[in-house]
């Protein structure tokens, strides 16, 4: 019997497999959590971070649940930051930070970019919602000229680093009363501000640019919803927040007089007890 013939390796064993990179890990949002109860979860605005809900927190944490995280490169998510942090991004965030903690619904509320989210949430996750807050934000899409200012401070802030921040945000997202007579809180939104990574301020002002218009989401939303704009709010007017609240079938509107567009940071006291009433009636 000859010899059988020798068979070279390829031949020999199976292919080895091509090693697939390991897919990144999907991460949750960090998040305080305060109280006990219903869950609400309170979504920051632009460039804060969950830090600007501490004056609802304590009021609320002795009836709720209060989950308050930070978004995608904020406060203690640094290390999330994204080149595009997309709203529909950081509804999904916010929807595993909820499966993280064994909650399937609800009640969301966010401060215009913390409302933008809230409404890509709407989109993507109506089932998890029990009712909706809405402040000092709105549905529609940027102007050409919005985005372009945004994409322009993205380069900018990554180039310069956040010490211009200040001197351009204060203005818009405080009110006049607050510009002149609210020193003490000047001082603590400037700090916020300046203490945000330049990664998530680029990637929160591309992602929101890039944000499509959700006023066809209002018509739909099926939970009690409260909305509230400062009376000096220049970047959502109050008209802005009477239509988003005239849009949504079970909502109210509230206008928080002597303040701008942080106005649950600017008169709290007023806010914190809309929300306690508006809540109050609400299971999850
Ligand atoms: C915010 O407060 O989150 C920002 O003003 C949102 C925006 O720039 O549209």
């Amino acid at each position: 019997m000859s010899e059988p013939e020798a068979t070279s390796e390829s031949e020999a064993q199976p292919p080895s497999p091509i090693a697939e990179p390991a897919p990144e890990p999907v991460p949750v949002p960090p998040a305080v959590a305060s109280g006990t109860g219903t869950p609400v979860v309170l979504l920051h605005a632009f460039p804060l971070d969950g830090r600007m809900w501490a004056p609802q927190v304590e009021a609320l944490a002795g009836s709720y649940q209060v989950i308050v995280p930070d978004l995608r490169g904020f406060g203690a998510a640094r290390d999330q930051a994204v080149e595009e942090a997309g709203m529909d991004l950081l509804a999904d965030d916010v929807a595993r930070l909820l499966d993280d903690r064994g909650l399937d619904r609800v009640i969301l509320g966010g401060l215009s970019m913390g409302g933008y989210v809230a409404l890509a949430f709407i989109r993507r996750h109506p089932d998890r919602l029990g009712g909706l807050l809405l402040l000092d934000t709105k549905a529609g899409a940027d102007t050409e000229q919005a985005r372009a200012d945004r994409l322009a401070m993205a380069e900018r802030v990554l180039a310069e680093g956040t010490g211009f921040l200040p001197e351009v945000m204060l203005p818009r997202v405080l009110g006049k009363t607050s510009l002149e007579e609210r020193p003490e809180l000047v001082e603590r939104v400037t700090a916020l501000v300046r203490e945000q990574d330049p990664r998530a301020v680029a990637g929160a002002q591309r992602g929101m640019a890039a944000r499509p218009d959700s006023t066809d989401v209002l018509a739909g939303v099926a939970v009690p919803t409260l909305v509230v704009t400062g009376e000096e709010d220049t970047v959502t007017a109050p008209e802005v927040g009477r239509e988003l609240a005239a849009a949504i079938p079970d909502a109210r509107f509230l206008l928080v007089e002597r303040a701008g567009h942080l106005s649950s940071l600017e008169r709290p006291e007023v806010v914190n007890e809309a929300l306690l009433d508006f809540l109050a009636p609400i299971w999850v």
